[in-house]
């Protein structure tokens, strides 16, 4: 069978937004606790920060990072991770039924986003807390010096305000698994008098309100509705989050999550756009895809500790497929389709829970099958995201109905560097593929790679971390302006020319 796609500039969306490749750190499981930080490691340096996931965050491209939450952050008191690091309190975390021992908080996280060279996101708690304790953080973060937070901070040893500009106003306030939600009119009040008073300390922030937790949520677009008219005036982004799985070996479903993600964000643009228009307003909402992975929360509840409080557990360390790679390209390629309104995102999350990254305590750390697709899109999209005119063949799927087998975006930068990022959805069948770039003029084939084995559960293990990485596709050949290749069934591939 075959897929076409063309090569325009003038099919041009917006420009690739570097904040699209964000992750999210959260007081989680082993993410903090012998993920990113692990005194004693072998490659930890004198804070505690493991030198070899550090090594492995700058080459998965990430450029944004959420953090302290998540679901820990709507009970959690910031003031808990600050200050002399023995005189801090030992807390129960709610969210996960762990203990959270607060080594780590905001200061550490700032040192070691300087590190790793990414732009810091914080959540406040909408949860158990409010505008008070938001506005608390803010002075103890942005404000310089010479009141009595931001002295503190200094105090604590961080000279410099941390002048972080994104900030998420709660988590996920429509779960009922959330500590402290409520209903939509609720949140919206609540949030929108939180970031009035944010914004009086520091008027440059970029706020993000939250939407719903997935779009089968029962109150998925009349929550954005409602929250977006009481807070529309004050923020500038909501926020959209989303997981997939396979669900009883229905592959092709699977495959074309991409689907629904296409489904959220129009349905959030939607809303965003009747807000608007009933406020008469002229600036438009952006969408924040701050969560977004694959995650097989079906398993999770099992792993949940009840009987116990541990510190740092085991907990969602999914182990990623081929397949869940493959899914995680598509979703990509759904994200920067989309880069008119979906302005940043964040894979959830970085090391060791739902992660590309893991890491064994005391041992190595490795990157699972995900790492890939995300490193790859993050390092060579660049310039504009260009709309490719797919024609494809159609497959059935349980969920989805038909949908096009291929998946495919393309960027293009000042200097000519193009790459399409493609997807071959089909379980079973090979594509042929058809890249059109003739408007491109004289061009020539840089690189070819794809990601794919026979077997699609085949995934990697801290002792044969490269069992799956992306391989050179040799089949790419082009004559006359067009690239003829071979996209393996269940596969993810880019192509780069110039
Ligand atoms: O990323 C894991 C969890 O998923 C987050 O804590 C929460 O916001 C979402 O439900």
């Amino acid at each position: 069978t075959n897929a076409a796609v063309t090569i325009d500039r003038k099919l041009r969306v917006a420009p690739v937004r570097r904040r699209l490749f964000g992750s999210f750190v959260e007081h989680l499981g082993r993410c903090v606790y012998t993920g990113i930080h692990e005194p004693g490691h072998p490659t930890a340096d004198a804070e505690g920060f493991r030198r070899d996931v550090l090594d492995l965050v700058q080459e998965l491209g990430v450029t944004t990072i959420r953090y302290p939450g998540g679901n820990f952050v709507s009970s959690y008191r910031w003031e808990d991770g600050v200050g002399p690091v023995a005189q801090r309190p030992v807390r129960l975390d709610l969210a996960w039924h762990s203990t959270e021992p607060n080594t780590v908080g905001v200061n550490e996280f700032m040192r070691w986003c300087r590190l790793a060279g990414v732009e810091p996101m914080l959540a406040v708690n909408l949860g158990t807390r409010g505008i008070q304790e938001a506005v608390d953080l803010l002075e103890y973060c942005n404000i310089e010096s010479g009141t009595h937070l931001s002295d503190l901070r200094r105090e604590h040893g961080a000279k410099d305000a941390h002048d972080v500009r994104m900030w998420c106003l709660g988590n996920e306030m429509d779960g009922s698994w959330q500590v402290g939600r409520r209903t939509a009119v609720e949140y919206g009040r609540l949030a929108a008098q939180t970031a009035h008073a944010m914004r009086l300390v520091d008027p440059k922030l970029e706020l993000v309100v939250c939407g719903s937790s997935s779009s089968s949520m029962s109150t998925f677009g009349a929550w954005e509705a409602d929250v977006l008219a009481e807070t529309y005036d004050e923020v500038d982004y909501i926020s959209a989050h989303a997981y997939y799985e396979e669900h009883e070996g229905d592959t092709a479903s699977f495959l074309a999550s991409a689907v629904d993600m296409d489904y959220f964000i129009d349905s959030v643009v939607a809303a965003a756009d009747l807000a608007r228009a009933k406020k008469k307003a002229k600036k438009r909402i952006a969408i924040s895809f701050d969560e977004w992975n694959v995650w097989y929360l079906s398993r999770t509840p099992a792993q949940m500790p009840t009987a116990s409080w541990p510190v740092a557990p085991r907990l969602l360390e999914d182990r990623y497929s081929v397949a869940d790679a493959v899914t995680v390209g598509g979703l990509l390629i759904c994200l920067l389709r989309h880069s008119d309104r979906v302005h940043a995102a964040s894979l959830a999350q970085l090391v060791n829970v739902i992660a590309p990254i893991m890491t064994e305590p005391g041992g190595r750390a490795w990157r699972q099958t995900t790492f890939h697709p995300f490193a790859l899109t993050a390092r060579y999209a660049t310039g504009d995201v260009l709309a490719v005119q797919p024609t494809s063949p159609q497959q059935e799927t349980r969920r989805y109905g038909d949908v096009p087998v291929l998946d495919a975006v393309a960027t293009v930068d000042g200097d000519g560097q193009v790459a399409v990022f493609a997807v071959n959805r089909s379980p079973a069948e090979p594509l042929t593929l058809t890249v059109d770039a003739r408007s491109l003029g004289e061009t020539r084939i840089v690189e070819c790679v794809t990601l794919s084995d026979p077997d699609i559960y085949r995934f990697n293990t801290a002792d044969e971390p490269d069992a799956v990485t992306p391989r050179p596709n040799r089949s790419a050949r082009m004559e006359q302006g067009r690239v003829e290749l071979v996209l393996p069934a269940v596969s993810w591939t880019m192509l780069r020319l110039s």
